[in-house]
């Protein structure tokens, strides 16, 4: 896994950000089971609940892609300072991740922290107990 790679990535889609409200611009790039990058930015809406976090663009971009599973996982948000993924963003990474997912979270302007998903949602509510 090359981070600086995955880092341009997220900085790219963070550029295209639509984020006219907050104008908090994030980026997020994922490395999926096959090696490959996906990304996504925020998009957001004037019905404000509406918006799309980046995270969430990213995984949509992996499935339709034809990626099945998170293995890496980089957020951009202001430079140098973590981009704490949302709640409602960690349970799309647990939902789309596995036990060695690897959240990387900005800690400066080129350096990162990595978490798993057990670490940033604990007791996750996991879909496979579902009836099918
Ligand atoms: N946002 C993300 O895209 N990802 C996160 O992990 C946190 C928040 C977006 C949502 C909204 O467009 C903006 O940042 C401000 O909350």
């Amino acid at each position: 896994m090359n981070i600086k790679e995955l880092h341009q990535a997220a900085l790219k889609a963070q550029s295209k950000s639509y984020a006219p409200y907050s104008k908090f611009y994030v980026g997020a790039a994922i490395i999926d089971e096959h090696g490959i990058i996906h990304v996504g930015c925020n998009i957001e809406n004037a019905s404000y609940p509406v918006g799309c976090c980046a995270e969430q663009s990213a995984v949509s971009q992996m499935i339709i892609n034809g990626g099945q599973t998170i293995k890496h996982i980089l957020i951009v948000g202001k430079s140098g300072e973590a981009c704490s993924p949302c709640g409602a963003c960690r349970q799309i990474i647990f939902e789309h991740g596995d036990e060695l997912t690897q959240i990387h979270l900005q800690s400066s302007e080129t350096q990162f922290s990595s978490h798993n998903i057990s670490d940033l949602l604990p007791s996750a509510f996991d879909g496979s107990k579902l009836d099918k």
